[in-house]
């Protein structure tokens, strides 16, 4: 199928992100959150990253100002019929919200539409049954940051068809990123490796083994990550993070999945990481 437009569900780091790497490969987007504020944050996140790209040469000021053309907000869903040929999903990690908003783009959008949502770990058989077209329905998920990052994670549900997951490999090859097919099971690959190793980091600090800090330089001059495991857990959000380790820990029913204390507390106390301006680090930008 040809995908002209696409419409983004969610405006956060990740739902600005995938708008973004939309927008400046060409295609009309339109960018929808259920929080204006956030959708404003989500815009001003894009401009900042083209203008970036421009100091350094990566991009002219001509194709930010068509990439910003072709971009859309949408304060209310319901205001004008919905004309996207993909719909993708960032909106919060929680099985239940997802549901609710794939129930209401079923009725919004034309048959033709193809779904996609990008979570990190739930099941995308059950979200994909609340709609009435489980063929056109497909995980699509992006890593964090967005315009940086070059893996999309592709995972069929027990119903997706073969046309729509060619649709959708062919979308991340036009966005200039590699697609890995994995099957629909809790975390698929990426965070049923990497949670369980960021929780672990977070049971070191809660335990007094180590500081914050020295976990993180363990992990960075030790075993050559970029960066820390806590430090990372803090750009993804501990939010985000809490909700992977408890859908692992229920989906396998295992307890060497159980999340944490310590990182369920970081998010009681609205320590959500850097979105927030406190996690395991401070952040003032
Ligand atoms: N953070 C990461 O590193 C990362 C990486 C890959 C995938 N993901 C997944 O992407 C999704 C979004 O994560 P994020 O980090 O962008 O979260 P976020 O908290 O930054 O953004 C979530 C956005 O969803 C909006 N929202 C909530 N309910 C909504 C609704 N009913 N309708 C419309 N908008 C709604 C919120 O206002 C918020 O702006 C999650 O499923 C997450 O698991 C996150």
């Amino acid at each position: 199928m040809t995908v002209k437009e696409i419409m983004v569900i969610g405006a956060g780091q990740m739902g600005a992100g995938i708008a973004l790497v939309f927008a400046r490969s060409g295609y009309e987007v339109k960018l929808y959150d259920a929080d204006i504020e956030a959708l404003r944050r989500g815009k001003q996140y894009i401009e900042k990253v083209f203008e970036k790209d421009i100091a350094k040469g990566k991009m002219e000021a001509d194709t930010k100002e068509k990439a910003l053309n072709r971009l859309q907000l949408v304060v209310d869903l319901e205001a004008d019929p919905i004309t996207a040929d993909f719909i993708i999903e960032a909106v919060v990690e929680k099985l239940e919200v997802k549901k609710e908003v794939f129930r209401k783009l079923d009725e919004l959008a034309p048959t033709h539409t193809i779904f996609a949502t990008n979570t990190s770990s739930l099941p995308i058989t059950e979200i994909a049954a609340v709609t009435g077209r489980a063929e056109q329905f497909i995980g699509m998920h992006f890593m964090n940051p967005v315009p940086v990052m070059k893996l999309v994670e592709i995972i069929r549900g027990l119903e997706t068809s073969e046309s729509t997951c060619q649709t959708v490999q062919e979308l991340t090859e036009a966005l200039g990123k590699q697609d890995v097919e994995v099957k629909d099971f809790p975390g698929f690959v990426s965070n049923r490796i990497l949670m369980p190793m960021i929780n672990e980091a977070v049971y070191t600090v809660f335990e007094g083994i180590a500081s914050i800090e020295d976990v993180d330089q363990v992990m960075k001059l030790g075993m050559n990550h970029p960066m820390g495991p806590l430090q990372l857990a803090d750009f993804i959000g501990l939010d985000t993070c809490l909700s992977i380790m408890e859908i692992l820990h229920e989906g396998f029913g295992d307890s060497k999945y159980r999340p944490c204390p310590l990182l369920r507390q970081y998010v009681q106390a609205g320590r959500l990481g850097k979105k927030a301006g406190r996690g395991f680090y401070t952040y003032s930008d």
